[in-house]
């Protein structure tokens, strides 16, 4: 057979098998930013094979495929769900595609990671979680914030009571975001603050809190293409805590997490995207409460590969991402 001329020379493929079937082999959807910076190179330090990536752009998935160690590139998302050597997809797509691309993926046999938001609004993430089901196959969001040692231990703290009973949650995500072509500039594409980076925000208050919210207020400030520049949310929760949550692509890089209980308080410094090169501290005041390094892409990567071969999802069961989608739906209505 003649050799496939866009195959890249990497290192001998792991057998899937191996390690008790938690190597896979990876399908990669989208010529991503996101996979280049983030999940690429965390599959290669978890020992994982990245098989192909598919693109809209044969050239563009050539030339990724050369930079980060993918051994085919096709010009089509189809030849990457359907590949034979394909045990799981990696979606980083514009969040519009997440649904389509996702299905077609489970009903192919594979299991999917797919990028946050799911979906672009719960009905759509609960036929995602409903295709994955029928199929048999591993369905997570990619959030990988639930998977840092800190968040682990943030959700032990409050949960042992540390805090008394949490009452008040403030989170903030927001950054500069100035890129006119980028698909978070446009409605149809799923873009937005609140989908974009507001997701981490309200995930992490249902997962602290412990409760979905059964009251829900919101403003927005829309651009001129229609997405949410910023929105600014407050859910109240039966159990008493009221988080507030600020998403913005208007500001100066900003994220910070307080939490305020009827005993005490604790404050976490850049909550959502931590970098392995630098300490990710809780603090209670001044005083340092605990400080963890760690790849959070990783370690959502080898937890996704233990659910393909257990079957277990948790901490982040497609009931989890249906439910923060529940909560974003209801604060984009609150908005108006
Ligand atoms: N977990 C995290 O830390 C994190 C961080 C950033 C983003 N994300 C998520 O990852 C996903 C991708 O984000 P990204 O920043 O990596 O995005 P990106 O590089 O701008 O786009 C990802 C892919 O989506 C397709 N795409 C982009 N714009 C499109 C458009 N206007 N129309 C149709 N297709 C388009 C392209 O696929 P082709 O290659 O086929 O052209 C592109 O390679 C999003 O769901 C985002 O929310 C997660």
């Amino acid at each position: 057979m003649a050799a496939d001329p866009y195959e890249v020379a990497v290192d001998p493929a792991p057998r899937r098998g191996d390690d008790g079937g938690r190597l896979l082999r990876w399908g990669l959807l989208g010529a991503a930013h996101i996979t280049q910076t983030a999940l690429a190179p965390a599959m290669r330090k978890a020992g994982h094979d990245l098989a192909v990536v598919g693109s809209r752009s044969l050239t563009r998935a050539r030339a990724f495929a050369a930079n980060n160690g993918v051994r085919r590139a096709r010009g089509s998302y189809e030849e990457v769900v359907t590949a034979d050597d394909v045990d799981a997809v990696y979606v980083a797509l514009a969040n519009d595609a997440h649904e389509r691309w996702t299905i077609a993926a489970l009903e192919s046999g594979k299991h999917v990671l797919c990028e946050k938001p799911l979906s672009t609004d719960a009905a759509s993430a609960g036929r995602m979680a409903s295709a994955a089901a029928t199929n048999g196959r591993v369905l997570m969001e990619a959030v990988m914030t639930r998977f840092h040692p800190r968040t682990v231990a943030l959700l032990e703290l409050v949960r042992s009571g540390e805090l008394g009973s949490l009452r008040l949650l403030h989170a903030t995500f927001a950054f500069p975001m100035r890129r006119p072509g980028d698909y978070r500039s446009h409605p149809q594409h799923g873009g937005g603050a609140l989908l974009d980076v507001g997701i981490y925000g309200v995930a992490m208050a249902r997962w602290l809190v412990g409760e979905e919210p059964d009251r829900v207020q919101a403003v927005t400030r829309r651009w001129a293409t229609g997405v949410d520049g910023t929105t600014s949310a407050l859910l109240s929760f039966p159990g008493g805590a009221v988080a507030s949550i600020d998403a913005s692509f208007d500001t100066a890089e900003q994220q910070e997490l307080q939490l305020v209980g009827t005993q005490g308080t604790l404050r976490v410094p850049s909550p959502f995207g931590a970098s392995p090169d630098v300490d990710a501290v809780i603090l209670r005041g001044d005083e340092v409460v605990g400080s963890w390094r760690a790849d959070h892409y990783e370690r959502m990567v080898s937890a996704f590969a233990e659910a393909t071969a257990t079957g277990s999802t948790a901490p982040l069961p497609t009931d989890d991402a249906v439910a923060t989608a529940t909560v974003l739906d209801a604060i984009r209505e609150a908005a108006g």
